[in-house]
């Protein structure tokens, strides 16, 4: 395996009230650089928890009661996330982790253009950046998630939710962070768009190498975009596999009722088809799944 770019350890937390939740529970795993985490588990179940917890974004009443996440960069020291201050927070959370939240297109402001809310990251972040490099970056950003530079003007009600989403992408590739948490970037979407976004997320991911944690409910999305899957039921991590692995050979009794309440994925005619490019034997898998359909043709 890769050298990890963040090691989990242990993490809890809670919401505090007169019936207190135990959100997530005791959660441990790495992250590979460049490698897509797929997250996967019922409503509920603490996925955002788990990502607005790691980046240290949760609000009272939410506790972390326990846990350590921890950022590894290319080079220099490990980072404890919880050693971080508010403005050394502030300026990780775009530089080095970024975050496509849940609806997180609805969060754009409706009276500020697209552009200004780009070049907003960069005066933020890149203070030395000058102005006409500042909007060529923006172009930049806009054309590599298939949004046209001309449409930098546009003010968020001009454009389809679609759209919206690519921005948020976009945004949170500004300042190539080596990781991004996505939680359903695209579970507003209909299908055909969904795909363009995320086959665009998985070229990107080879083409810059950032690692994502990929949260969705959506299981067989996951098995075609994600390297490994972790399944998370009641605030805990019941099993952490290759995608290959946990769609073939599921170990947990809860993956396996998971995996079985996909018809797409259990038909007899396995019309699970793999179209991303992270894993070779997934590939394989598919021309296994096609040959079958042939032979019942
Ligand atoms: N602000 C809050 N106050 C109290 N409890 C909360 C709060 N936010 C979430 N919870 C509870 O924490 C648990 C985990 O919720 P969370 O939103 O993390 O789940 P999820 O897996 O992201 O679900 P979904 O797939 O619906 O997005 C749930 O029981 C939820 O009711
Ligand atoms: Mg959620």
């Amino acid at each position: 395996m890769k050298p990890p770019v963040l090691t989990v350890e242990n993490f809890s937390v809670d919401y505090l009230g007169t019936h207190t939740t135990h959100a997530v529970k005791e959660v441990g795993f790495t992250l590979a650089r460049g490698e897509v985490l797929g997250l996967a588990g019922e409503s509920g179940c603490g996925k955002s928890t788990l990502a607005y917890g790691l980046t240290r974004l949760l609000k009272p009443p939410a506790l972390i009661t326990s846990g350590r996440a921890t950022f590894h960069p290319g080079t220099g020291d490990p980072i404890d996330l919880a050693s971080l201050n508010g403005d050394e927070l502030r300026r990780f959370r775009w530089d080095k982790i970024s975050m496509v939240f849940q609806g997180a297109m609805n969060s754009l402001n409706p009276v500020i253009s697209i552009r200004a809310q780009i070049e907003d990251i960069f005066t933020t972040h890149r203070p030395q950046m000058r102005r006409p490099e500042r909007e060529k970056a923006v172009g930049d950003l806009l054309e590599r998630v298939g949004v046209d530079r001309n449409r930098m003007r546009a003010y968020p009600h001009e454009l389809s939710g679609g759209m919206r989403q690519r921005v948020m992408i976009a945004m949170a590739m500004a300042l190539d962070p080596q990781i991004m948490i996505m939680d359903e970037p695209t579970t507003a979407l209909d299908v055909v768009v969904q795909r363009e976004i995320l086959d665009e997320i998985t070229r990107l991911r080879t083409e810059l190498g950032f690692a994502v944690i990929f949260i969705t409910h959506d299981l067989p999305l996951l098995l075609e975009v994600a390297d490994r899957i972790a399944v998370m039921r009641s605030g805990q991590i019941v099993e952490i596999q290759d995608a290959y692995d946990l769609y073939t050979t599921p170990q947990h009794e809860y993956t396996k009722r998971l995996l079985a309440s996909f018809p797409s994925l259990t038909g007899e005619r396995g019309d699970f088809i793999r179209t991303g490019a992270s894993d070779a034997r997934l590939g394989q898998l598919e021309e296994t799944d096609q040959d079958a359909e042939g032979a019942l043709q």
